[in-house]
C-alpha cells in the first residue's frame, strides 16, 4: 500500500448531520490521535456547512481537518444562500470538495465552474478536492476514460500542485449503490488519471497528488480498494457518518 504521497480518508457528510452528530466529530478526534489508533494517513470530515464551526472547536487540538462541501467561486457579493472560499476557510475549512457528482447532475455545474471554485480554494488558501467520475452509461460505452481525461482538462485549474489539489475519482453509479469496480478496474483509472495529470503538471508534480477513490467504501472493502496502485486514499460518504466505521476505513493505512 502506498505511503507517498501521504494518504488522505476523508468523509463527506453530505446533507446530513444536526448539532447531535457532533459526537461523531469528538469520536473520530480520539481515535486518529490514540497511540494505539493512530492511522497513517490525514483524516479529514467535510461536514455541512452549518456544523463547520462547532466542528472545528469539537476537533480542537487533534489532527482531524475539517473541509467545506462546495463553495461559490466569487470572494463576496450578491449571492443568496451560497457560501465564498473565504467564509468556509473563516468557519474551519482546510479544503473544500468541488464538482462532486452530485453537485455537477444537480446543479448543473459544468467543468468550467469547477476549475473557477478550484481557483477559489486555492485563493483563500484552501485545497480543492476535486471531484470526477463516469456514470453508468458512459461506463457501458467504453467512455470512462475519455469522460475522466475531459473533466480533469476542464475543472484542474493551471495553477493546481501536490500541495493544493487533491482529485477523488468517484464513479457515479458506485456512489451510495453498495456496488464498486474491481481492483483492475480502479488501477485502470487511477494510472490514467496519473498519466493525465503528467501532461497537464508535469511528471513531477502529478507524482505527489494525491488519487483518492470514492463509491460505497466500507470498512470491509477498503482494504482492497486501497491496495490498488495509484490509490492514494478514500472519499467516503454514507460510512463516514458513522465514527466506527470511518474509524475502521482510516485503520486501512497502519501508521
Ligand atoms: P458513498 O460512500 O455513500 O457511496 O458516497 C461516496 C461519495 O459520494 C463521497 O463523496
Amino acid at each position: 500500500m502506498s505511503k507517498n504521497p501521504k494518504p488522505l480518508v476523508a468523509g463527506n457528510w453530505k446533507m446530513n448531520g444536526l448539532k447531535s452528530s457532533l459526537k461523531q466529530i469528538v469520536k473520530i478526534a480520539g481515535k486518529i490521535d490514540s497511540k494505539k489508533k493512530k492511522p497513517g494517513c490525514e483524516v479529514m470530515i467535510c461536514p455541512p456547512a452549518t456544523l463547520l464551526t462547532a466542528a472545528r472547536d469539537k476537533a480542537q487540538g487533534s489532527s482531524l481537518k475539517l473541509g467545506a462541501q462546495d463553495c461559490h467561486a466569487d470572494e463576496a457579493g450578491a449571492h443568496t444562500g451560497d457560501l465564498s472560499a473565504e467564509m468556509l476557510a473563516n468557519a474551519g475549512a482546510t479544503a473544500i470538495i468541488v464538482g462532486h457528482s452530485e453537485r455537477r447532475a444537480n446543479h448543473g455545474e459544468s467543468s468550467a465552474v469547477v476549475k473557477a471554485k478550484a481557483q477559489a480554494a486555492y485563493r483563500a488558501g484552501l485545497v480543492a478536492i476535486i471531484c470526477i467520475g463516469e456514470t453508468a452509461e458512459q461506463r457501458k460505452a467504453n467512455r470512462t476514460l475519455s469522460i475522466v481525461t475531459m473533466q480533469l482538462k476542464g475543472s484542474v485549474p493551471a495553477e493546481a500542485t501536490p500541495a493544493n489539489t487533491v482529485i477523488a475519482y468517484e464513479p457515479v453509479w458506485a456512489i451510495g449503490t453498495g456496488l464498486t469496480p474491481t481492483p483492475e478496474d480502479v488501477a485502470v483509472v487511477h494510472a490514467h488519471i496519473r498519466k493525465r495529470l503528467t501532461v497537464q503538471m508535469g511528471e513531477k508534480e502529478a507524482q505527489g497528488v494525491r488519487i483518492l477513490y470514492g463509491g460505497s467504501v466500507k470498512p470491509d472493502n477498503a482494504a482492497e480498494l486501497m491496495a490498488v496502485e495509484n490509490v492514494n486514499g478514500a472519499l467516503v460518504g454514507g460510512a463516514s457518518l458513522k465514527a466506527q466505521e470511518f474509524i475502521g476505513i482510516t485503520a486501512t493505512y497502519k501508521s
